[in-house]
């Protein structure tokens, strides 16, 4: 049996990634799967948090279009075009976009009207090209911070990892 994901809302944020983090090292250490290890840290991020929706964009045409991959929540918007909302702006310039209050954000997109704050990680392969982003958004204002940087950007790191098949040259 998998273990049951923990609530970590009452933990302190950094202490709270590090107990993601090895959960998700349990569960995804012999997988080289971006299916599986997409839809493994959405479930865990958004049910240790309670967040409003946690999931991946994934690139389909580099520099153009993202488009939704796994997540956990209610329904996302299914296409976003480089440049446009918040992971459009991450997947673009490449950084993380923390958004404290949605509705002061220019161009943000609402998929859900309970959106108040949102956090957008670039994702990247091995070879440092963009994979996707991750997106979560929180129903709270202001809900995400420096420790939510360092901790998802640590757990994105895992589809940064050597494939384990090296394809012959
Ligand atoms: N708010 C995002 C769009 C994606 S959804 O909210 C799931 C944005 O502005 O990019």
């Amino acid at each position: 049996m998998e273990p049951v994901i923990p609530d970590l809302r009452g933990s302190p944020r950094a202490e709270a990634y590090a107990r993601l983090l090895e959960m998700q090292q349990l569960l995804l250490d012999d997988s080289s799967d971006v299916i599986a290890g997409m839809a493994t840290t959405s479930a865990l991020l958004h049910h240790a948090f309670g967040h409003l929706w946690t999931g991946f964009y994934r690139v389909v045409e580099p520099d153009a279009l993202l488009r939704v991959g796994p997540y956990q929540g209610s329904l996302g918007c299914q296409e976003i075009r480089f440049g446009r909302g918040v992971c459009g702006t991450a997947a673009a310039e490449r950084r993380t976009v923390v958004v404290p209050d949605v509705h002061a954000f220019p161009g943000h997109i609402a998929c859900d009207a309970r959106s108040r704050s949102e956090i957008v990680v670039p994702v990247f392969d091995h070879t440092g090209a963009l994979l996707a982003v991750l997106d979560i958004d929180s129903p709270v204002l202001n809900a995400f911070g420096d420790a939510d940087v360092a901790g998802l950007e640590a757990l994105v790191a895992w589809f940064a990892r050597a494939p384990y098949v090296q394809l012959p040259t």
